[in-house]
C-alpha cells in the first residue's frame, strides 16, 4: 500500500502564519460584532488621480502604541479589472534590522508581477470618484461604462465590489486583514514583569516569529514575521472554483472541518509530493493563486498575486449575509480567507458577468496558453526509461507494426551519463542522431528531460561553468546552496538572475550540447524545487535568489523561472532556426501557460486517481493554464488491462496527452496489452488523431482569449444551476462535444447530465438523446461516452495515419450536427502548426455555416486582414480540401435530395448526397461526398 507521508508536510498549525493568522480568524469570529479590526484608512490621506487612488492604511499596535504606515493603492484598469495593493511603509523604506547578519533584501517582496504579468495594467481614464459619496467611505466608479462600482471603507479599512446594484466582491468584511508589520526582536526574561496591554495579544504568540523548525530544518527568519492575510468574501455565491494544484473536487469544498469538509485550509506550495492522495487540500506540485465564483448567470474572480506558501480557507455561510453587501438576499456567501507568509498584498478583481470575461481578463494580465506545435496535442509516449537508443528504436517501430499512432518518444534521466544533463550516457544513448532520424521519418519527435538541479563532480562542464559564473542560489550566508536531488549532490540554477537565463540558453545550443537536433523537446521536472533533503523535500526558507530576495518570497514562482528560461533557450537553439518551442512542466504558478504544457505529477495506477485528474485538469483551465495533463496509466504501480484501457480513453480528452510510468513498473505500451484492449486503445487513439483539428481550434481560441480547452458545464450553462458543480463531464472547446470518459472500474454505463432541451448525439452511432436531465449511455469497456450537441460543425480528420505531422495535407471531414431548428456552425483554425508564421497571417480560420432555410453550407472567412504571409500559405493549402460532408438530424426533407450543388471561388460543380434513415434509436443522417471544396477558400453548397 502506497500512502503520502503527510508527517512530510506541514499542516496550517504547524506553518506558524497559518496559524497565527487562523487564530486571527478565529478571535475576529468569537468576538463577533464587538470585533474592532485595527486596520483604519487615514481620510486625509486619500488622493484619486489619473484612475489611481493612493492612501495610507494605518494599523493601530497596542493601546496608544505604535501606528504602522501601510501604504495603499487602488488602480482601475482600462479592462474593468481593479487592483489592490498594500504595502509596510518600514520595509518599503529598507529602515528596518535584519537579523542574523542576513544579507536579505529588506522589502516586502514586490517583483511577482514582473513574472506573473505581461500586459493589461493599462489604467482607465474614464474611472471618477462617485460625487454621491457617503462620509466614511469612497467610491469609485470604473469598468465598462463605469458600470462597476469600488466602495472604498475608512473605518475599518474595508472595500466592496459592485456591479449590477449588488456587491459581488467584499474585502475586509470580516476584519481579517493582517499585515504582520516589521518589529525588532525584544529579548524578554522569561516570565518576569507585567506584560504590556495589547489589544490583539491574544493572537500575539510569538512562538513562530523569529524561528521555525520543521523535520529537523530550522528556518531563521531573519526578518521577523511578515505575514499578508486577507478575508475575500463573495455574497449570494455558492460555488468557488479554481486554486490549482489540488487533488480535489471542481468545485471547492470548505475547509474548517463539518462533514463532508476538509480540516485543513487550500495550500500552495510547490512540493514534490511523493504518492499524493485524492481529495485533498495538500499542496502539490504547482500554484495559480487565482479564484472564480459563480452563481446564476455571473462569475467573478480575484487573482493574489503572491509567490510565497499562501493558504486559503473556504467557509460557505447560508445566513444572510453583510448588511453592507448592497442588494444581496439571504443566499449562500462563500468566505475566503487568503494567507500569505511574506510580500505585498496585491490582489486583482474581476467582475465578470461571464466565466469568459473572467478568463479573457485574466489572461490580458497573465498572459494565454501559447500555440503549440501541432504534434505536442498529439499522444506522447513516455517511461522512466526507455533504455537504450536500440530500445526506443524498437518501440518505435512496434507501434508502427500495430498501427498505433503516436507523435513523441520521451527520455527520462537515465538517458544521461550518471544524471549529469546535457550528456548522454556513452554506453546506451551513444548515438542519439540515429535514433532522431529514425523518428524523423514518420514525422515524430524526441523529448528529453532536463532537470534544475545541476550534478556537483568535478569536470562536469555545466557545473563548472555554474559555480565560475555564480549563477546558483545561495545559502543564508550566500554560499552556494548544495543540496541532494537524482544526481546525489547538487547546486541549483537561479534563474531569477537575468545573467543565469542568457547561460541557460547557451547550453541549449546544438554545437554545446552535441547529439540533440531541432527534433528534439524538453522536458522540465523537479523544479518545485525538488531537494531530497530540504524541508518538506524544498529548499529552505532563508535560501538567497538573485537580487538577495529569500527563497521563502519567491518559492511558488521558481519553477516559472526555470521553465521560462528553458522556454526561451529553445527558441535560440541556432541561429535562424525559427520554431515554437515545446517544455513540460511539474511546477507551476500564474502566467507558466505561456511557455508550456504542465502535468499532474506523480499519480498512481488506481481508479480513483483516473477519476482525479478531470477535476485537476478543469481546475487548471479555469486558472488559465488548460495544456494539463495526467500520467495516462498511473506513475505508481501496474495498472489492470481495463483500467489502463479506461485511461486511454479518457486521456484522449486531456489536452497534453501522454503515457508515463515509474521505472519500477512493467513495460505497457499499447501494443503490449493484447487483445481486445490494445485494439480497443489504438481506438481511443484514432479518436484522438480524427479530432485533431478539433482540438488545434480549441488550443487557437484558449491563446487568443484564455478559453479554457476542456470546459465545465457553468463555463457553457451558466445559468443552470444543476451543472454547476459537475467535474466528470465537460465540453471540448466550443465544439459542443460533451465527454464523460468512464473512470470507474467495472461499469457498463454512465449517466450523462444533459443541459438543455438541444438535441444530443451519440459520437459513433448518432443515437439520439433529447431533453434535459440525466441520461443512462451504455458504455462497455470499448465504448467513450461522447455526445455530439445539435448546433455544431466539427471538423476532423478522418485517415489513420502513424503520426500527426503525416496528416498535414490530409482532407478534412465536416460533421454538422442539426439543431432543433435545422441549423449548425462550426470554426476551424489550422497553420503549419511549427513555426511563427501564424503571426504573420499564415493561417486559415473559417466559420462554417448550416442553414435551414436556405439549405446550405457557407465557409466564411474569419481571418481579419491578410498578413505578408497569408498568401503564400494559401497556396500551399490549396490542395487540402473537405472529402466529406456528414449532416447528422437530418428530417424527412432530406428523403429525395440526391445532388449538392457547390460554388466554390466562381467555380461551379455537383456531388453526391447519401441519405441514411432513421433506425433503432438513431438519426437519420446524410453525407455529401466529395465535395472536393479546399479548406482554406470561401464557399457555398446548396442542396435541392
Ligand atoms: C519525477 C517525475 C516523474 C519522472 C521521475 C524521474 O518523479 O514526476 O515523471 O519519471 O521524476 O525523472
Amino acid at each position: 500500500m502506497t500512502m503520502v507521508k503527510h508527517g512530510n508536510f506541514k499542516t496550517c498549525a504547524q506553518s506558524g502564519f497559518c496559524a497565527r493568522n487562523r487564530a486571527y480568524a478565529d478571535l475576529a469570529t468569537s468576538q463577533a460584532s464587538s470585533w474592532n479590526p485595527p486596520y483604519s484608512l487615514a481620510p486625509e490621506s486619500i488622493v484619486f488621480k489619473n484612475g489611481q487612488l493612493e492612501g495610507t492604511i494605518l494599523k493601530r499596535v497596542g493601546v496608544g502604541g505604535e501606528m504602522v504606515r501601510l501604504p495603499l493603492v487602488v488602480t482601475f484598469l482600462e479592462s474593468g479589472t481593479a487592483r489592490v495593493t498594500i504595502d509596510e511603509e518600514k520595509r518599503q523604506k529598507g529602515d528596518i534590522e535584519l537579523r542574523h547578519g542576513s544579507k536579505a533584501r529588506k522589502e516586502r517582496y514586490n517583483e511577482a508581477a514582473s513574472w506573473a504579468i505581461v500586459g493589461g495594467l493599462e489604467v482607465s481614464v474614464t474611472a471618477a470618484v462617485n460625487k454621491q459619496t457617503e462620509k466614511g467611505a469612497t467610491r469609485v466608479l470604473y469598468g465598462p461604462s463605469n458600470k462597476f462600482e469600488a466602495v472604498i471603507r475608512h473605518h475599518p479599512f474595508s472595500m466592496e465590489f459592485n456591479r449590477d446594484g449588488q456587491t459581488q466582491v467584499m474585502f475586509g468584511d470580516r476584519g481579517l486583514l493582517n499585515m504582520e508589520h516589521w518589529r525588532p526582536k525584544i529579548e524578554k526574561k522569561e516570565v518576569e514583569g507585567e506584560e504590556k496591554a495589547d489589544d490583539t495579544k491574544a493572537t500575539e504568540d510569538e512562538g513562530t516569529w523569529w524561528e521555525e523548525s520543521f523535520g529537523g530544518n530550522t528556518d531563521s527568519k531573519p526578518r521577523g514575521p511578515e505575514s499578508v492575510a486577507l478575508d475575500i468574501s463573495f455574497p449570494g455565491y455558492e460555488h468557488v472554483f479554481g486554486i490549482p494544484e489540488h487533488a480535489t473536487s471542481l468545485s471547492l469544498k470548505e475547509t474548517r472541518g463539518g462533514s463532508g469538509n476538509y480540516e485543513e485550509p487550500y495550500r500552495l506550495y510547490n512540493a514534490d509530493v511523493f504518492e499524493y492522495e485524492v481529495n485533498s487540500p495538500m499542496t502539490l506540485y504547482g500554484s495559480i493563486p487565482f479564484m472564480q465564483a459563480h452563481r446564476k448567470d455571473s462569475t467573478v474572480g480575484v487573482f493574489w498575486l503572491n509567490g510565497a506558501e499562501t493558504w486559503i480557507d473556504v467557509v460557505k455561510s447560508r445566513s444572510s449575509p453583510n448588511p453592507l453587501a448592497l442588494g444581496v438576499e439571504a443566499a449562500v456567501t462563500t468566505q475566503t480567507h487568503w494567507i500569505s507568509e511574506s510580500g505585498q498584498l496585491d490582489v486583482f478583481v474581476f467582475l465578470g458577468p461571464s466565466p469568459m470575461d473572467v478568463s479573457k481578463a485574466y489572461g490580458e494580465l497573465t498572459g494565454y496558453t501559447q500555440l503549440p506545435q501541432h504534434f505536442a496535442i498529439a499522444y506522447h509516449q513516455c517511461r522512466w526509461n526507455y533504455v537504450s537508443v536500440e530500445d526506443v528504436k524498437d518501440v518505435d517501430r512496434k507501434f508502427d507494426k500495430h498501427k498505433i499512432p503516436y507523435d513523441i518518444i520521451w527520455l527520462d534521466i537515465e538517458y544521461t551519463d550518471g544524471k549529469k544533463y546535457f550528456t548522454w550516457d556513452p554506453l546506451t544513448f551513444g548515438d542519439p542522431l540515429s535514433m532522431q532520424k529514425q523518428l524523423t521519418k514518420n514525422e515524430r519527435k524526441l523529448v528529453a528531460i532536463i532537470d534544475p538541479h545541476i550534478k556537483n563532480e568535478g569536470g562536469y562542464r555545466v557545473v563548472d561553468e555554474l559555480k565560475s559564473k555564480d549563477l546558483a542560489v545561495k545559502n543564508k550566508e550566500g554560499n552556494i546552496f548544495e543540496g541532494w536531488c537524482w544526481p546525489g549532490s547538487s547546486y541549483w540554477v537561479d534563474c531569477f538572475n537575468p545573467a543565469a537565463r542568457e547561460w541557460w540558453k547557451s547550453l541549449f545550443r546544438y554545437d554545446n550540447w552535441k547529439g540533440a537536433t531541432s527534433n528534439m523537446f524538453i522536458w522540465n521536472d523537479m523544479n518545485e524545487p525538488s531537494v531530497f533533503n530540504g524541508p518538506e523535500t524544498t529548499m529552505p526558507k532563508d535560501n538567497l535568489h538573485h537580487g538577495n530576495w529569500e527563497h521563502r518570497d519567491v518559492h511558488n514562482i521558481y519553477g516559472l523561472t526555470y521553465h521560462n528560461a528553458t522556454h526561451h533557450a529553445l527558441i535560440e537553439r541556432k541561429k535562424g532556426e525559427v520554431q515554437r518551442p515545446f517544455v513540460l512542466t511539474r511546477a507551476f504558478f500564474a502566467g507558466s501557460q505561456r511557455v508550456g504544457a504542465m502535468w499532474t505529477g506523480d499519480n498512481e495506477a488506481k481508479w480513483e486517481h483516473l477519476a482525479q485528474a478531470f477535476p485537476m485538469i478543469l481546475a487548471n483551465g479555469i486558472a488559465g493554464y488548460p495544456f494539463a495533463g495526467a500520467d495516462v496509466g498511473g506513475f505508481f504501480g501496474n495498472p489492470e488491462k481495463d483500467l489502463l484501457t479506461r485511461w486511454y480513453q479518457a486521456g484522449a480528452f486531456y489536452p497534453f496527452f501522454r503515457g508515463h510510468a515509474h521505472i519500477d513498473t512493467r513495460r505497457r505500451e499499447p501494443y503490449l496489452m493484447g487483445e481486445p484492449y490494445t485494439s480497443i486503445v489504438t481506438q481511443a487513439l484514432r479518436l484522438r488523431y480524427q479530432l485533431l483539428p478539433a482540438w488545434y481550434t480549441a488550443f487557437h481560441e484558449a491563446s487568443v482569449m484564455g478559453a479554457p480547452i476542456l470546459r465545465p458545464h457553468y463555463y457553457e450553462f451558466p445559468g443552470d444551476e444543476r451543472g454547476f458543480a459537475l467535474d466528470d463531464q465537460f465540453f471540448v472547446g466550443s465544439t459542443g462535444l460533451l465527454a464523460k470518459p468512464v473512470v470507474t472500474e467495472g461499469a457498463d454505463k454512465v449517466d450523462i447530465y444533459i443541459p438543455d432541451e438541444e438535441n444530443y448525439y451519440d459520437y459513433f452511432d448518432y443515437t439520439k438523446y433529447s431533453g434535459a436531465g440525466t441520461k443512462s449511455i451504455r458504455a462497455p469497456l470499448e465504448k467513450i461516452p461522447l455526445l455530439m450537441r445539435g448546433g455544431h460543425i466539427i471538423p476532423r480528420r478522418d485517415r489513420p495515419r502513424r503520426s500527426s505531422g503525416l496528416m498535414k495535407w490530409d482532407p478534412f471531414t465536416l460533421v454538422i450536427v442539426l439543431n432543433k431548428a435545422g441549423n449548425a456552425e462550426g470554426t476551424l483554425y489550422l497553420d503549419d502548426g511549427e513555426s511563427f508564421d501564424y503571426q504573420a497571417g499564415a493561417f486559415i480560420h473559417r466559420r462554417f455555416v448550416f442553414s435551414q432555410t436556405s439549405s446550405s453550407l457557407v465557409s466564411e472567412n474569419l481571418a481579419e486582414a491578410a498578413g505578408a504571409k497569408t498568401a503564400a500559405y494559401l497556396k500551399k493549402m490549396k490542395k487540402v480540401r473537405v472529402e466529406k460532408i456528414i449532416i447528422i438530424g437530418v428530417g424527412g426533407e432530406w428523403v429525395g435530395r440526391r445532388v449538392a450543388s457547390i460554388d466554390e471561388e466562381g467555380k461551379q460543380r455537383k456531388a453526391k448526397v447519401a441519405y441514411h434513415r432513421s433506425a433503432g434509436g438513431k438519426t437519420a443522417w446524410a453525407v455529401i461526398r466529395d465535395p472536393g471544396v479546399a479548406i482554406g477558400n470561401s464557399w457555398k453548397i446548396e442542396l435541392a
